[in-house]
């Protein structure tokens, strides 16, 4: 039996998401890790030309996660995934959905470089960050104030011969991860 689900897909969210995306990015147990705009940030966020909001979905219709993408307007090529959020941790989504974005930000917008930045006591998302040739580059110490506590976040990246390299040598699992999931197949 081919153990990777191969049911997701990535799209380019629509306004319409919005109310699910606010969701997400306020689960209680997600508070430390992520932050959250108001519907207005978020709306303006999505009309403009340097984000791209994206949505998991494994049944169509139901919303597995959701990633946001900045930096589409830098002439760098540098695209800063901003948060990604899945529904049901621990079961996968999170691996398949960066592989597709990675994908997306690679092959569909030609980028050099994909970045973020994390709390270093995230280690479930630092851990599926490396396993998909995320490399820590840096340390942001005590760079954010939340809930009364300063945070340092880690810095991570791949490039575009990076990500290139890694595909080339993947084999078995990652190759049918990468495979399996579409990214988003218009830009419309
Ligand atoms: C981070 C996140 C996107 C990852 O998605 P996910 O669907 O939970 O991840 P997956 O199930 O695909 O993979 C989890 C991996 O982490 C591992 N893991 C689980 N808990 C862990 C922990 N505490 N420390 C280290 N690794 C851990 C799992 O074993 C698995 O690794 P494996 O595939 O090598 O066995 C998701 O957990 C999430 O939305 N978290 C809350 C929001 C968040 O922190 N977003 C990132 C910062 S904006």
């Amino acid at each position: 039996m081919n153990s990777v689900r191969n049911d997701l897909q990535l799209r380019l969210a629509r306004a319409e998401d919005i109310p699910a995306i606010m969701t997400l990015e306020r689960f209680p147990h997600y508070r430390t890790f992520v932050g959250n705009w108001t519907e207005d940030e978020h709306r303006a966020k999505m009309a403009g030309t340097d984000c791209r909001y994206l949505v998991a979905e494994e049944e169509p219709g139901e919303m597995a996660g959701f990633a946001i993408l900045r930096g589409l307007s830098s002439p760098n090529r540098s695209i800063r995934l901003q948060r990604i959020v899945v529904a049901n941790p621990g079961r996968g989504v999170g691996r398949r959905m960066l592989a597709a974005i990675e994908d997306y930000v690679f092959r569909t917008l030609k980028a050099h470089r994909l970045w973020l930045d994390v709390f270093e006591t995230n280690t479930r998302a630092i851990h599926v960050y490396e396993s998909l040739g995320f490399r820590r580059e840096g340390i942001l110490r005590e760079a954010i104030l939340r809930d009364g506590a300063d945070h340092t976040q880690l810095l991570m990246s791949i490039l575009d011969r990076e990500y290139e390299a890694l595909l080339g040598k993947s084999h078995g699992e990652d190759r049918k991860i990468r495979e399996a999931t579409a990214g988003p197949a218009a830009e419309s």
